[in-house]
C-alpha cells in the first residue's frame, strides 16, 4: 500500500502543491517555499494529488536519478496531461532507450553547431523588432519567440503555426489557472487533442519521404525504424504524436524561462553583466549558473519497490516529485547556494537531469542561451527591468516566465 497523509511521519507532512498559482503570482516565492521544505528535511510529504513525496536535497535527488530501476519515470506528471505516456520521458529501461536513440542524434552537438548562424540571425531579427523603441516585453517579444522559431525550423513546421503551439503547450503545462483539478484536466485534454490533430497531418505528409541530408527532425522520426517489439518497425501515428508533443513541451517553455531568468539575474548583478560584456568567453559559465539558480523542471518518479531515501521509508507505488531548483541550492552541496556566481567550479547542477533521461535538448538550449546573451549584450547592454511592471513567473512542474518588461537606450536596427 502506498504511503498516505495519515501514515506518513506527521512532522514531514507539508502543504505544498507545485501547481498552486500563488507560489509565483503575484510575486515569485517558489524558491522561498522550496527552501522552507528543504530546511525541514530533504524529503517531505505533500497531501496534494493523492499524496506524494517532495524531494529537495541534492544527494537525495541524485540518488533517485541514479537508480531508474527503483524509481520509474512513469508517471512523470502529477496531473494527467491528457495524452497518454509522454515518449520517451515516461518510459523506462530498454523501451525508453529504443525511442531515445532515434531522437538523441538529431540534437547532438555537431548538428546544433551547424545551426549557430541561423540562431544568431533569429536573435538579431527579434532584437530589431524592438531596439528602436528603447523598451520591450522581453517574454513575448524575445524569450518566447526565439525557442519557438528555432524549434519550428528544426522540426520543419511553418512559423505561422507558432501561436497555436504556444497556447496549447501553455494549457498543457498549467491547465486552467485558478480552476479546479477537473477543469484543468479538461483544458489539458482539449489542448492535447488539438495538438494531436495537427501532428496527425504533419505525420501523414512526411510518411515515406526519404531521409537525406536536409531532412527535418519530423521526417527522420517518422521514417526511422525503431528497435521495438523484438524487431524493427516504424513508429505508429499514436507513438509519434506522444513523442512530438513531449519534444515540443520540453523544448519551448524551458528555454523561454531560462532566457528570462538570465536577463533578470544579469540585470540584478551589474558587476557580472559588465564582466560578460567585456569578455563574452565568460558567458558559458554564466549560462550554467543561470540554469542552476532557476531550474525550470520538477519531474516526477514512482517507486517500484520499498526503499529508504533521505531517512524516510518510501513504499512501492509511492509517487515522488523532484524539485531541481531546490536541490541546486542545497547548502550541503553548493557553497553560497543563493549567490549568483559565474566562477562556480564545479557547477554540477541538476537542471538538465541526470541518468537515462538527461535532457536531449541541452546542447541546443545552451547554444540558444549563449548566443541570445551575446547579442543582447552587444546591442542593448544597459537594459534594466521596469520597476513599475514587475516580472511575472508561473509555477507547475515546468516553471516558467509570463511577462518581463525591460527598458534600455534605443539603438538602430541591423536587418
Ligand atoms: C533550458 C532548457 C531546458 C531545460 C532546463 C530542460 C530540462 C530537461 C529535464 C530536467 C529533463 C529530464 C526530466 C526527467 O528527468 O524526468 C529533460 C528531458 C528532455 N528534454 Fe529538455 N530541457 C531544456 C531544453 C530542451 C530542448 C531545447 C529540447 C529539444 C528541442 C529538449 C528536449 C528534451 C527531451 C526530448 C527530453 C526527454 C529525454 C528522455 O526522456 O530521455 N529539452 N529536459
Amino acid at each position: 500500500m502506498p504511503t498516505t497523509t495519515t501514515d506518513a511521519p506527521q512532522q514531514l507532512v507539508v502543504d505544498f502543491d507545485v501547481y498552486d498559482e500563488s507560489l509565483s503570482i503575484p510575486q515569485d516565492r517558489f524558491q522561498e517555499r522550496a527552501a522552507e521544505l528543504r530546511s525541514l528535511a530533504p524529503v517531505v510529504f505533500s497531501s496534494a494529488y493523492g499524496g506524494h513525496w517532495v524531494v529537495t536535497g541534492f544527494d537525495e535527488v541524485r540518488q533517485v536519478l541514479g537508480d531508474p530501476e527503483t524509481f520509474s519515470s512513469y508517471p512523470n506528471n502529477l496531473v494527467n496531461a491528457g495524452q497518454g505516456k509522454f515518449i520517451p520521458l515516461e518510459l523506462d529501461g530498454a523501451e525508453h532507450t529504443a525511442y531515445r536513440n532515434v531522437l538523441q542524434p538529431l540534437f547532438n552537438p555537431s548538428r546544433m553547431k551547424q545551426i549557430e548562424d541561423e540562431i544568431r540571425v533569429n536573435v538579431n531579427d527579434l532584437i530589431d523588432g524592438f531596439i528602436e523603441r528603447g523598451e520591450c516585453e522581453f517574454v513575448s517579444e524575445f524569450a518566447h519567440e526565439l525557442p519557438a522559431r528555432v524549434f519550428l525550423a528544426l522540426m520543419g513546421w511553418p512559423l505561422e503555426d507558432a501561436p497555436m503551439f504556444s497556447e496549447a503547450t501553455q494549457a498543457a503545462l498549467v491547465g486552467k489557472p485558478g480552476g479546479t483539478e477537473e477543469e484543468s484536466a479538461a483544458v489539458r485534454a482539449e489542448a492535447a487533442g488539438r495538438m494531436f490533430e495537427y501532428f496527425g497531418r504533419v505525420i501523414a505528409e512526411r510518411r515515406g519521404r526519404p531521409i537525406d541530408g536536409d531532412a527535418d527532425v519530423t521526417t527522420v522520426v517518422v521514417n526511422t525504424p525503431v528497435g521495438l517489439d523484438a524487431g524493427e518497425r516504424l513508429l505508429t501515428d499514436e507513438e509519434l504524436c506522444r513523442l512530438l508533443f513531449l519534444v515540443l513541451i520540453a523544448g519551448m517553455h524551458t528555454t523561454k524561462g531560462s532566457l528570462t531568468w538570465g536577463i533578470k539575474y544579469l540585470a540584478a548583478n551589474p558587476d557580472i553583466r559588465r564582466r560578460v560584456i567585456e569578455d563574452p568567453s565568460l558567458l558559458p559559465d554564466a549560462v550554467e549558473e543561470i540554469l542552476r539558480v532557476e531550474a525550470a523542471v520538477c519531474p516526477g518518479r514512482r517507486a517500484s519497490r520499498d526503499v529508504e531515501l533521505g531517512g524516510v521509508q518510501i513504499r512501492e507505488g509511492d509517487q515522488l516529485l523532484l524539485i531541481y531548483c531546490a536541490a541546486n541550492r542545497d547548502p550541503g552541496h553548493f557553497p553560497d547556494p543563493d549567490q549568483f556566481r559565474i566562477d562556480r567550479d564545479p557547477n554540477d547542477h541538476l537542471s538538465f537531469s541526470a541518468g537515462p533521461h538527461r535532457c536531449i535538448g541541452r546542447h541546443l538550449a545552451r547554444r540558444e542561451l549563449r548566443i541570445a546573451f551575446e547579442e543582447v549584450h552587444r546591442r542593448i547592454p544597459d537594459y534594466e527591468l521596469n520597476p513599475d511592471q514587475p516580472a511575472l513567473f508561473h509555477p507547475s512542474q515546468t516553471r516558467g516566465a509570463l511577462m518581463m518588461p525591460i527598458r534600455f537606450t534605443p539603438g538602430a536596427r541591423v536587418g
